[in-house]
């Protein structure tokens, strides 16, 4: 895999990392650097910050950090060169010939194959909507359904009409590959006999896009009682439900603006919000909310209302995404429509602002659970001691102790128990749970496994080199100086002293010297490294010098007396004929020793 050095370093100059970011993550400028919430774990406080300056991220909390490649890797989950390609594209850089991994080059071009052909698509069953004879009861039916020409526009409803091979044909006539028309999910092969058939028949098409603007996938209803009532893109290289949710790419802008967003259900729902003006919009098309969709929203607001239908689906549909958005430390709240109307219905009834005062009494995330539970236990003693034996759990699944207790408060007063019995039930539950909660965010747990979190806790000469390659990653004095006296080679970690040669090989302008190192890192874990010990601040001062130099002098001698210290046993060994010892080991260590002294 490689791409030349050169490009990359022009991307890296024309891609500006705090746009980038900003995109997906609401930034806040404090000092030099831009602070926000960490997109890759769950968090209250923002320790995820940007330095526009070395144009790297890191996080505080869970170790995430790199560059800009780094970031749209780990936050689109892709690969590196689909990373470099997408910065380029966003600075019109072109890149040719970018060689690479067979295998990854492959899964390149299905998926860039893959949203071209999905455009085609959607131009496709758009045309079909707007000019076909065939489209008329489709038109009928969207009118009927009063989302209006503009709103069908924007969002390029399309029709499929009723055939088993119009879009069979149609990919015949671009002379789509048989490959790429399988992987696109929109036409399925024959149970009997060769040829394939279209997916969607005879029913209103919604294109799905993501926030880039790519169109990721479809979905179709049928016009009339038959079942199902929606057929969807089956699961493809670029469309997963858990990552997409319908209508951000256009309602993403508003979200920013208002800072909350408005979380339905369905497409219809989804249109006529945004037909009605409530903007601020997304629609998670009938599934449960996953950590991916929750970490996409919080991109665009930190404000999440869900809203759902008062039936018993609805619910439920609710109360299973509920545990999603405390696991990230959301407090999102919950509005539930009156008997009967779906937010569509709603909107399209009563208008804008009396959906904005339905809204404003959306309930927190305690006050719908107990609600329903009260509504089912009822108020007896009894009741209310089952209702929090089911609360307890829900409780006990809120990781940030700071708003677990608010909540064991609110519940409380809610019902009417003291706030200590409700706090010794959830003790209980959380201890059955062990005290590692089981939704705890893959990221955090990164935090075991990342050198620079465990500073504190690192023998002292990992601690001690670290803050070398700290130094040496900010000023190219003291590069110049470890160098010239190999304070490298007195490394005790492997690891450190390998990042540290890195860093030496590097000859490049300084104002890209973090960038380029970190590109030139091995893996991910060495990146996220680089980039924690190059946001550790350190001043420039004479001090500082004569501090480090003296830091060097350290490490110099205390490898010197360890060397000594061997030597010694060796020597002990040798005089005391005591075999037991590695003495074999012990020598080799002792020439390395030499060498590195230049004495063989
Ligand atoms: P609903 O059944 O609540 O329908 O499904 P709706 O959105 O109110 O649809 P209309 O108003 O009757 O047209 C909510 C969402 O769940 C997904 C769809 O995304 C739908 O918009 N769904 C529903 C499916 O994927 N498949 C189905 O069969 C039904
Ligand atoms: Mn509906």
């Amino acid at each position: 895999m490689y791409i030349p050095e050169n490009k990359i370093s022009e991307i890296l100059n024309a891609c500006d990392i705090v746009d980038v970011i900003s995109e997906s993550v609401i930034l806040k400028k404090s000092g030099k650097n831009y602070f926000g919430l960490c997109p890759f774990h769950s968090e209250k406080t923002p320790s995820f910050s940007v330095s526009p300056q070395k144009q790297i991220f890191h996080c505080f909390g869970c170790g995430a950090g790199g560059n800009v490649f780094s970031f749209l890797m780990k936050h689109h989950g892709i690969s590196f060169p689909e990373a470099v390609k997408m910065a380029a594209r966003r600075c019109s850089i072109e890149i040719k010939d970018v060689s690479m991994s067979p295998g990854a080059k492959k899964r390149l071009e299905t998926r860039e194959g893959l949203f071209r052909l999905n455009r085609r698509v959607m131009e496709f069953y758009s045309e079909c909507l707007q000019k076909s004879s065939h489209a008329s009861g489709a038109r009928k039916y969207l009118e009927n359904r009063g989302i209006n020409s503009e709103i069908q526009d924007q969002f390029c409803l399309g029709y499929a009409m009723d055939r088993w091979d119009s879009l069979v044909n149609f990919f015949r006539s671009i002379k789509l590959g048989r490959n790429l028309a399988a992987a696109s999910g929109l036409v399925l092969k024959k149970k009997q006999g060769n040829g394939y058939y279209d997916r969607f028949r005879q029913r209103i098409i919604f294109p799905i896009i993501d926030v880039n603007m790519q169109v990721a996938g479809f979905g179709g209803r049928v016009m009339d009682d038959s079942m199902p009532k929606y057929l969807n893109s089956p699961e493809t290289p670029v469309y997963s439900k858990s990552r997409i949710l319908y209508g951000l790419h256009l309602s993403k802008q508003h979200c920013r603006r208002e800072n909350s967003v408005f979380i339905v259900e369905g497409y219809f729902d989804f249109l006529s919000l945004y037909q009605n003006g409530v903007k601020n919009t997304v629609a998670s098309l009938g599934t449960a909310l996953t950590s991916e969709h929750v970490r996409l929203l919080k991109g665009y607001a930190s404000k999440m209302i869900l809203v759902f239908d008062s039936d018993n689906a609805g619910i439920n549909a609710a109360k299973r995404s509920i545990t999603t958005f405390v696991k990230h430390g959301i407090d999102v709240r919950i509005l539930v429509l009156p008997k009967g109307d779906d937010p569509d219905s709603f909107i399209r009834k009563y208008g804008k602002e009396e959906f904005k005062k339905a809204a404003d009494k959306s309930m927190s995330i305690m006050n719908f659970l107990s609600n329903t539970a009260i509504k089912k236990y009822g108020l007896s003693i009894e009741g209310r001691i089952n209702i929090l034996d089911e609360m307890k759990f829900h409780l006990a699944g809120v990781e940030d102790s700071a708003a677990r207790s608010l909540y064991v408060r609110e519940l409380s007063e809610i019902l009417g128990i003291d706030e200590k019995a409700v706090l010794e039930k959830v003790r209980h539950a959380v201890e059955k749970k062990g005290s590692r909660l089981p939704f705890q965010p893959t990221e955090t747990q990164d935090k075991t496994s990342d050198p620079a979190m465990k500073m504190g806790k690192q023998p002292e000469s990992d601690r001690r080199e670290m803050q070398i390659l700290s130094l040496m990653l900010q000023y190219s004095e003291i590069r110049a100086e470890i160098k010239s006296r190999s304070i490298l080679d007195f490394f005790y970690s492997d690891r450190l002293k390998k990042i540290g040669k890195l860093m030496e090989s590097i000859q490049c302008p300084e104002e890209t010297f973090i960038v380029n190192v970190m590109s030139g890192a091995e893996n991910d874990e060495d990146r996220k490294l680089i980039a924690s010990l190059a946001m550790t601040e350190i001043p420039y001062t004479h001090r500082l010098m004569e501090k480090s130099f003296a830091l060097m002098d350290r490490i110099v001698k205390v490898r010197n007396r360890t060397e000594k210290f061997l030597a010694n046993k060796i020597r002990q060994a040798e005089q005391n004929g005591n075999f037991d010892l590695p003495l074999e080991l012990l020598e080799k260590r002792q020439r390395e020793i030499r060498k590195m002294h230049g004495y063989e």
